[in-house]
Parts: C-alpha cells; structure tokens; sequence
C-alpha cells in the first residue's frame, strides 16, 4: 500500500518545475517530532521568524511540531522526495538512512561537557558528516543541541543491574541497542510520537530521553522513577533537501543560513536551562522520584556501558570513534 505522505510528495514531483524566484512567497515545510515548548521546538519557531524577516515576505516558513506531519522514519523519506524542505533530526535516526556514521554521537559517555561536544560538531568531524548527507540528496546547515539523557522507568534504578530485563524504547540507532543490552535491558526501537502511550500502557518499560522531552510530552506523569544519568546525548543535524535549497536564488539562500546561524546559536544557548527547567518541573510534580547517583554508583554506570564503544567501532568506523575521542579530550 502506498503511504498517504508518499502519496501528496509524488503529487508534488508530478507538479511543472517553477522557478523558486517567480514564486511568491516560497513555502519552506519545517517538521519535527517534539513539542513547541523544547529546545529544538523553540528554535525552529525562531528560525520562522528570523528567516520570514530577513526575506521579507519573499518566504513562509511553516512549521509543523510534534509528529503533526510525519513520524520519525516518514520525515526522512519525506525530505529526500522533497514532501518538506526542512528537518532536525536526532543524530541516531541516521542509521536507517544508510548513515551509520551519524551513531557516533550515541555513544555512552563520549562527551565529558558541551564544550567537548562543540569540538565534535563544530570542527572537521561535524563537516565530515555532512558531505556524507550529499549522496543521499540531502545538505546539513547546522548541529542543535538538546542534552544529556536520563533513564526512567516504574523500578528505581541505581545501578545499572537495576535494568536487567527491563523493555527500553530507544530511537533506531544500533549503538543505541548495544548500550541497553551492555546492561541487560531488552531495548525496543519506536517514534517519538508513540512513546507516551507506550509508557502508559506497559508495551515498554521504560524510556531515556532529555528531560526536556520527557517533560513536555508528559511521559514523567506515567513512570515513577527517573535516574540522573547523564550516560548519552540527543542533539540534531538541521538538513534540508538539497536539490531544493541548492534551486533556491543565491540571495534569498544567504538570508535563510544568515537565519540558520542566529536560530542556531539561541538553540545552543537555551538548550542546556531548558532541560535543567525540565528536570526542576518533573521534581515538583511529585510524579516521579528523581534520583541522583552518587559517584560509587556513577563509576559503575561506566563501567557497564563504555565497553560498547568496542563493540560498536566497527560499525561507525573505527578512525572516526577515535579522532572524537581526541577532539574531545582536546587533543
Ligand atoms: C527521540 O526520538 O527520542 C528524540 O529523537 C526526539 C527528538 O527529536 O528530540
């Protein structure tokens, strides 16, 4: 059966060309999976407004938040059949896409802090990963951050033995699948948008996310213990389809990355209080106890998952797992 999404974007490829500059205004669809009220939300309703003012009238940016759209799989195949323009993916929904490489920052304790990580994104490893988006029609414009992820579930989780057994939904990363199995979890890929009523349910036991997701879709209201990680990171690769952006008159191009940069340095400066915000919110809820490991208990969750850089290196490549572990220690 043909999906109803394929569908409207094979409408489209059928429509006559027009030349992006004859059109007025242009319509650039931006969707995403999490809420308006998160780090990646208020960004991209910030990216709108920056770029609708600097092209003056000349483009509508039209957001769609929350899965409205498409889901996390659809909206990659989306992008490259140019159903929407523009995306911000999480880092470890490029796997399935072919781009394994992208899994490196899943990787459990990879950074030490945010400055470690903007040696990542913003030196030769970030560029790197974006001429690799080139042979699937795809152009990346920028790296959001988010944060660090925490584990809930209905059990307190101390130690990483805590979660033997215990049904995990992660996002469709392998190394992500490694990580849980490195401490006897039975992970579970799903969407975003399914895992609320996934929580509420018992499909799954349990979740990691940032704070900031857990909170805005209420996921903290259906799980009665969250632990303070910290162990991994979510962060986003904002891409767009590129035979579309490459089309579009040089000027009004320079205008939207001019938009991009400044979208993009708000999202790198809200994204750290956003979660911590986040955190506070689920601790006065009083829904879920929040716990913080002490450092015995910290050192043991390290010991449980670092050995799966191992296990994974082979598949995002070994070279690239250890020039990020040099760019992150500074070297
Ligand atoms: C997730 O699926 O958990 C995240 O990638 C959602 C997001 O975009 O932050």
């Amino acid at each position: 059966m043909i999906r109803p999404f394929l569908l409207a974007a094979l409408a489209l490829l059928a429509a006559p060309m027009t030349d992006a500059s004859a059109q007025s205004p242009v319509v650039i669809k931006f969707s995403h999976v999490v809420a308006r009220d998160t780090p990646k939300g208020k960004a991209a309703d910030k990216f709108k407004e920056l770029a609708e003012a600097a092209t003056k009238g000349k483009v509508k940016i039209e957001i769609y938040p929350n899965s409205t759209l498409y889901k996390d799989k659809e909206e990659l195949e989306a992008l490259q059949l140019g159903a929407v323009q523009i995306l911000a993916p999480s880092m470890a929904k490029f796997g399935p896409l072919g781009l394994k490489e992208f899994e490196l920052f899943d990787l459990p304790y990879l950074f030490s802090d945010r400055a470690s990580l903007e040696r990542v994104t913003q030196g030769q490893i970030g560029r790197d990963l974006f001429k690799k988006l080139e042979a699937k029609g795809i152009s990346g414009l920028a790296y959001w951050d988010n944060g660090f992820k925490v584990m809930a579930s209905n059990r307190p989780m101390h130690l990483p033995t805590d979660m033997k057994g215990l049904k995990l939904r992660i996002q469709a990363s392998k190394v992500l699948d490694e990580q849980m199995r490195a401490i006897s979890a039975n992970p579970q890929v799903m969407a975003f948008s399914e895992v609320y009523q996934a929580l509420q349910t018992g499909v799954v036991d349990g979740v990691e996310n940032v704070p900031s997701n857990l909170y805005t879709q209420k996921m903290h209201e259906v799980q009665k213990h969250l632990t303070v990680t910290n162990h991994g990171y979510i962060g986003y690769a904002v891409i767009v389809n590129k035979k579309f952006w490459d089309a579009l008159p040089a000027d009004i191009r320079a205008q939207l990355e001019g938009a991009m940069k400044q979208a993009t340095d708000y999202a790198n400066k809200i994204a750290q209080q956003e979660n911590e915000a986040a955190l506070e919110s689920i601790r006065k809820s009083g829904k879920t106890a929040v716990y913080m490991p002490t450092d015995a208990e910290k050192a043991e969750w390290r010991k449980a998952l670092l050995p799966v850089h191992k296990t994974v290196e082979d598949r995002i490549g070994k070279e690239l797992v250890a020039a990020a572990v040099k760019a992150v220690a500074g070297k």
